[in-house]
């Protein structure tokens, strides 16, 4: 793995008609941090991800991936591409293509993100799938795979990329619980190998553990971050401290 760049993001807004739902986000990120974003539904964390994805067009802003800097105000066809080779997004309903195989879905990735030769994809989507223990099901279509493993491909696909930031959105949340537990093991693989994550979950014990850093989010903007300790156990501000305080009722974490 090629080293990753470091990631700033300069007062990113979006909104949805009359919503505004990121305002004026700013967030650094070094190169192989862990960041956990985590806060209310409706929050604007999804919407985050997708805008640091082109997914969604942010209103303004500045998003810069090392030497790559795009303006929300003049982002061109050419800039989003760039920054799509160099942002790869997980999703919460893994969001495969239902009529490609599992080795498919990540060529496919390879040469449209990244313009790779299909042989060249498809010795890539390979390595990637003896990786995420997956081999044997490379000519599986995502119907004959279970939810986990169907996310592990959605990851797999992600790591095809060797993106400078991943991006997961809520990938166990849609899952049975009795996937969860692989999905989140590849996860901590992922971040094993230094790669730079930004990651939605409601796992509160795998953010604690995985995290460098924890942010919550609350309409539309960064409330409070620090270190997992400090902000799960300490935390500051009283949006966090009712957000903490409603998530531990609720959760029954086995992990
Ligand atoms: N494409 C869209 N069109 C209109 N409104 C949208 C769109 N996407 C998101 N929103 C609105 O933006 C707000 C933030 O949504 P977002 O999905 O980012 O929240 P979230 O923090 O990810 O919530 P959750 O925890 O439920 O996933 C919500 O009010 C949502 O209804
Ligand atoms: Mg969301």
């Amino acid at each position: 793995m090629t080293s990753k760049a470091a990631i700033s993001i300069k007062g990113l807004n979006k909104s949805f008609g009359d919503t505004s739902v990121l305002k004026d986000i700013s967030l650094d990120i070094a190169p192989g941090e862990r960041v956990v974003v985590i806060g209310p539904s409706g929050t604007g964390k999804s919407t985050l991800l997708r805008c640091l994805n082109y997914l969604d067009r942010p209103d303004s802003g500045t998003i810069r991936v090392g030497d790559l800097t795009v303006e929300s105000a003049k982002a061109s066809r050419s800039d989003i591409l760039a920054l799509r080779r160099r942002t790869s997004f997980v999703f919460q309903n893994y969001a495969l293509f239902a009529n490609k195989t599992a080795r498919e879905n990540i060529t496919q990735a390879l040469i449209t993100v990244k313009g790779q030769s299909k042989q060249g994809a498809a010795t890539r989507a390979d390595e990637i799938l003896r990786e995420t223990g997956l081999i044997d099901k490379a000519d599986s279509y995502p119907a004959a795979l279970s939810g986990g493993q169907q996310q592990r491909v959605g990851i797999g696909r992600a790591m095809a990329l060797d993106a400078d930031l991943m991006l997961f959105d809520e990938p166990t949340s849609a899952l049975d619980p009795e996937w969860v537990g692989e999905v989140l093991d590849l996860m901590r693989r992922v971040a094993e190998k230094h790669q730079t994550m930004l990651i939605v979950t409601h796992e509160m014990q795998f953010a604690r553990e995985i995290a460098d850093r924890i942010i919550f989010m609350s309409d539309g903007q960064i409330v409070e971050q620090g270190p997992p300790e400090q902000l799960l156990e300490n935390p500051q501000d009283p949006r966090t401290k009712a957000f903490l305080w409603r998530v531990s009722k609720v959760a029954v974490d086995p992990y």
